[in-house]
């Protein structure tokens, strides 16, 4: 996407990663998309499977292709579900947004009618527990 992304852009974008998740057993949708420092975007869907522990959050699958072009930095994350207040991330995914973002990044949780919410990551996992502590 060009620097002249709009935000319409980004909400067009995490609804066509929605449409392609794979829920058949929770038919819960989830489409993520990151948008890197200088800009790129990296989208995930949920994809789940007859094991059902062994599915994959969308979150994760946008952080797993994010890291994989080469980026390591989230500017902010939009996640979208079919749940009219927005989709809101697994502690999880908290836990793993916040590896590759800081306590500001905003998290825009969507429903297929745009943002219902902007939460700085820190409301959605306060006192978190960050590679600073390690590294
Ligand atoms: N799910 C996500 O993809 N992201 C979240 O943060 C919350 C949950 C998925 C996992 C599962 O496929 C479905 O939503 C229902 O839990």
């Amino acid at each position: 996407m060009s620097t002249s992304t709009t935000e319409t852009d980004y909400i067009n974008a995490v609804k066509q990663a929605m449409d392609k998740a794979y829920a058949p057993y929770s038919n819960y949708p989830v489409g993520a998309l990151i948008v890197t420092e200088n800009g790129q975007t990296f989208a995930g869907c949920n994809v789940e499977n007859a094991s059902y522990p062994e599915g994959n959050c969308a979150e994760t699958a946008a952080i797993a292709a994010m890291v994989m072009a080469g980026h390591q930095r989230i500017q902010k994350i939009y996640i979208m579900s079919q749940d009219d207040q927005g989709a809101t991330p697994c502690g999880g995914c908290r836990q793993r947004i916040r590896e590759f973002s800081d306590n500001n990044t905003p998290v825009i949780l969507c429903s297929t009618t745009g943002v219902q919410r902007r939460l700085p990551l820190a409301e959605l996992l306060p006192h978190a527990f960050g590679p600073e502590f390690l590294l």
